[in-house]
């Protein structure tokens, strides 16, 4: 089939790749000249497990190419998908100019130029209940006729970073939100390739589809601020918020996943759409309660480690030096959209501190953001040089299980705060660190440990 994508970002550049390897001929498009020249080239412009076989593959086969044209994508799909931005508003709406700025010129193009033909218009990125129908009334006021010239299509995406190429090429579930059918089956004949182990087509109307991304990120951002909140609750009364979540998670009904407290959540999606959700239901006389508090609550648990860290050295941080480990909002990923860690660097830097950071991939991302503010280390090692504490924000494999002797060497002192409880905490007392982590008792260090306790694997296993 050929298809079309506009926005190659996160979602765009992994659907457009991952569409490619399934043997469809795809082009992308993007305003962003500079990136549409480096993928030309052959390069990435995203950092993305997995990506680059298929990408490379794709275009050496010359079944994926890039354009800044957009005309030149609307004339080759018969699927045009939309992977634009839908960054919050001032208000904290959805800010919707991308979509339908790219959908007015679509309808545009279209009813110059007959010749165009049939597309199905498909909502990729986020958008608010009511988003189709607003495209719909865009290709509708520029002439153009439901079925005949153009369907709209409700198509969440719902990959992760960090793991996005396996989502897309096995989703748990795909998605399809129109009353058309002679969309609903362009599409299924698209996506059915990936769905061979039988994992569900799910056809639905336009607005329910909408709200299914709504109601799926906002119920994961949920889980996160209420086991934040229980962590919080578990260090006030001695409990340990690792085996609270084992006992839980073994209940069927609730399941084991997604059950971890730490620092709170970020990245471009949980923080925007829950926002996102909770103005379209004032917008439609409903105040949302739930959403409040877990927007509060997340607010409050981003910063709570940077508070932690100024309580332990008296509210002042002058002349302090800080190692962080992990920039990234969360491993395998480059993005640094929201991300904790440079909540809490900036908290540590209003109390005097010095940061001095590393991360496996996100420190040109950061760098395009906190410029020179902060030291960027040559590897996770060298972040520690002197530093009198060490702040985790990203629980990256590489920090799991590292040189724990090391660490005491170049440490100034050996005190850490975890916030992704990546290591034991009785076991980290053994090692001789002071170690604070999440929801979890801390424990006196040992003054003198032994050399021969540094080789032990204290890493408390967290999957994704
Ligand atoms: N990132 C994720 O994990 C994820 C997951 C599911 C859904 N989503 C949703 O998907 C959408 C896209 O997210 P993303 O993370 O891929 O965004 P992104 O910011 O990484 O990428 C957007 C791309 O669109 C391009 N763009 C902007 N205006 C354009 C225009 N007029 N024409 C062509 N290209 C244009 C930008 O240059 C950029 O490359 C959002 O609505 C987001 O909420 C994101």
């Amino acid at each position: 089939m050929k298809v079309t994508i506009v926005g190659t970002g996160y979602v765009g550049l992994v659907s457009g790749t991952c569409f490619a390897e399934m043997g469809n001929n795809v082009v992308c498009i993007d305003i962003d000249e500079a990136k549409v020249d480096q993928m030309r080239a052959g390069q990435l412009p995203i950092y993305e497990p997995g990506l680059e076989l298929f990408f490379e593959r794709n275009l050496k086969d010359e079944r994926l190419t890039f354009t800044t044209s957009l005309e030149e994508g609307v004339k080759h799909g018969d699927v045009i998908f939309l992977a634009l931005p839908t960054p919050p508003s001032e208000d904290g709406s959805a800010d919707l100019s991308y979509v339908m700025g790219v959908a007015q010129q679509i309808a545009e193009m279209q009813a110059a130029d007959p010749a165009i033909g049939y597309k199905v218009i498909v909502d990729k990125s986020t958008v608010p209940v009511g988003t189709a129908d607003k495209v719909t009334e865009v290709m509708e006021s520029a002439g153009l006729s439901r079925g005949e010239h153009f369907d709209v299509v409700s198509n969440p995406e719902f990959l992760r970073e960090g793991v996005a190429v396996d989502d897309f090429m096995k989703p748990e579930r795909v998605v399809i939100g129109t009353d058309s059918e002679q969309a609903s089956d362009i599409m299924t004949q698209l996506y059915e390739p990936f769905v061979r182990q039988g994992n569900a087509i799910l056809t639905m109307d336009a607005r329910s589809a909408e709200m299914t991304k709504y109601a799926a990120n906002s119920l994961l951002a949920t889980r996160i601020s209420f086991m934040n909140e229980i962590a919080n609750v578990c260090e006030r009364v001695g409990a340990n918020v690792d085996d609270v979540r084992i006992g839980i998670g073994q209940d069927s009904r609730i399941g084991k996943r997604f059950l971890y407290s730490g620092i709170g959540f970020g990245g471009s999606c949980f923080p925007k759409d829950v926002q996102a959700l909770h103005r379209t239901a004032r917008a439609n006389d409903y105040d949302f309660k739930v959403l409040d508090a877990v927007l509060a609550v997340n607010d409050r648990q981003r910063v709570r480690l940077a508070e932690d860290v100024v309580a332990h050295f008296d509210g002042d941080l002058e002349g302090k030096r800080i190692g962080v480990w992990g920039l990234a909002f969360k491993p395998n990923t480059d993005d640094i959209r929201e991300a904790p860690s440079h909540i809490i660097i900036r908290h540590l830097q209003e109390h005097g501190a010095k940061v001095q950071a590393f991360d496996p991939e996100a420190m040109g991302t950061t760098r395009e953001v906190l410029g020179d503010t902060i030291i960027y280390a040559a590897d996770a090692y060298s972040a520690l040089d002197e530093v009198d504490a060490l702040v985790i924000c990203t629980e990256w494999h590489e920090f799991r299980r590292p040189d724990f002797m090391k660490m005491h060497r170049r440490m100034k002192q050996p005190l850490v705060f975890d916030g992704r409880n990546v290591y034991h905490p009785e076991r980290m007392a053994e090692l001789g660190f002071e170690y604070y982590s999440i929801g979890r008792p801390h424990f006196a260090p040992t003054k003198e440990p032994a050399a021969s306790l540094m080789d032990v694997d204290v890493s408390n296993e967290q999957p994704a």
